[in-house]
C-alpha cells in the first residue's frame, strides 16, 4: 500500500524507530526490498536516484516502484532521490511518486530556500511530501566534484521554518558510496539539530555507517535512513559469484534469482537494526 513520506514517517515515529530508504534500479531489487519489508512486517521507502533516472527515465522506474509498492502488504513510500532538475521533479509528481527530494545542497542558502519552497508548493498540492537538504553530504568518489559541509543546527532550524518541508537531510559525518562501514559520525551535532528542528531528519550515505551506529542514529533523532551502495554491492557480488560458479549459464532470470535473495537478506538485516 502506498503512503507519502510524511505519513510513513509518522508510523515509525510513534514507535521511536527509524525507517530504511533503499535506492533501487529496476524490478529485481524493488521486488526484493518489498519482500524483505513484508517478511518482517515493516514499512519501507524505495527510491530512484539520478543513475536510475538517467538509465531508464523517471516515469519507467517510477512505474515499477509504484506497481510493487501498491501491491505490497506493508506501507511503502515511492521517492525521487537527490533531484536537482525541476523538470524531473514535475515529471515525478505527475507520475504519482509519493515523495520527492529537492537537493539544493550545492546552492547558496537563499536560493536553496526559494527553489525548495517552489517544490513544496507543487508537491503539497498533490499530497506528495518533500525532503530537502541543508549542509551537504559528500561523496567518497574523488571524481565527483562536490562541496561537502556539516549542517549547522541554527541554519537547519531556519531552513525548515522557511521552506515547510516534510523531512530534512543533514550532514553529520556520513559520506555517500562508502564500501566500508567506517563513517565517523558527530552524534552531538545530530542531537543538537534534532533539538532545534521539529521535522524528521534524514541521514544519507548510510552504507558507510557501522551497524551499532545505525541504531544510535535513530536514538539521537534521525528517522529516515538512506541506504544504496550496500544493496548494489550485494547484487553485483552475488552476480559475479553466479558467473564463476556456473560459467555456462546465460539465462538472466536464473542468474538474478540468487541476487534478489541476497538483496532481500541484506535489506532485512539493515531494517532490523533500525
Ligand atoms: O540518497 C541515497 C543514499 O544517501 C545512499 O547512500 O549509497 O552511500 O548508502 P549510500
Ligand atoms: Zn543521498
Amino acid at each position: 500500500m502506498l503512503y507519502n513520506l510524511k505519513d510513513i514517517i509518522r508510523l515509525v515515529d510513534k514507535e521511536d524507530r527509524g525507517i530504511a530508504a533503499f535506492n533501487v534500479f529496476g524490478y529485481e531489487d524493488s521486488q526484493a526490498v518489498i519482500e524483505a519489508a513484508e517478511s518482517i512486517g515493516r514499512p519501507v521507502i524505495i527510491m530512484a536516484n539520478k543513475d536510475a533516472v538517467n538509465h531508464m527515465g523517471v516515469e519507467l522506474i517510477g512505474e515499477i516502484m509504484l506497481h510493487v509498492g501498491a501491491q505490497a502488504k506493508v506501507p511503502v513510500d515511492v521517492h525521487l532521490d537527490h533531484a536537482t532538475d525541476m523538470e524531473v521533479i514535475e515529471r515525478a509528481i505527475r507520475s504519482g511518486y509519493t515523495s520527492v527530494m529537492f537537493d539544493g545542497s550545492q546552492l547558496p542558502f537563499d536560493e536553496n530556500v526559494e527553489r525548495t519552497r517552489h517544490v513544496v508548493e507543487m508537491a503539497h498540492a498533490m499530497d506528495i511530501s518533500v525532503e530537502a537538504e541543508i549542509g551537504a553530504v559528500g561523496y567518497s568518489d574523488p571524481d565527483i566534484r562536490f562541496n561537502a559541509r556539516f549542517t549547522e543546527p541554527q541554519e537547519a532550524k531556519r531552513f525548515a521554518q522557511l521552506t515547510g518541508v516534510d523531512a530534512l537531510a543533514v550532514a553529520v559525518g556520513t559520506v555517500h558510496r562508502m564500501e566500508m562501514q567506517k563513517a565517523e559520525l558527530q552524534f552531538d551535532r545530530l542531537q543538537e539539530i534534532a533539538k532545534q528542528v521539529d521535522i524528521p531528519l534524514v541521514i544519507h550515505g548510510s552504507t558507510g555507517v557501522a551497524d551499532e551506529d545505525l541504531a544510535k542514529l535513530v536514538r539521537f533523532g534521525a528517522r529516515k535512513i538512506n541506504i544504496g551502495t550496500a544493496l548494489r554491492m550485494e547484487f553485483g557480488q552475488t552476480l559475479r559469484r553466479q558467473f564463476a560458479d556456473d560459467p555456462k549459464e546465460f539465462d538472466r532470470i536464473k542468474l538474478f534469482g540468487p541476487c534478489m535473495e541476497a538483496v532481500k537478506d541484506k535489506a532485512v538485516q539493515k531494517m532490523e537494526l533500525l
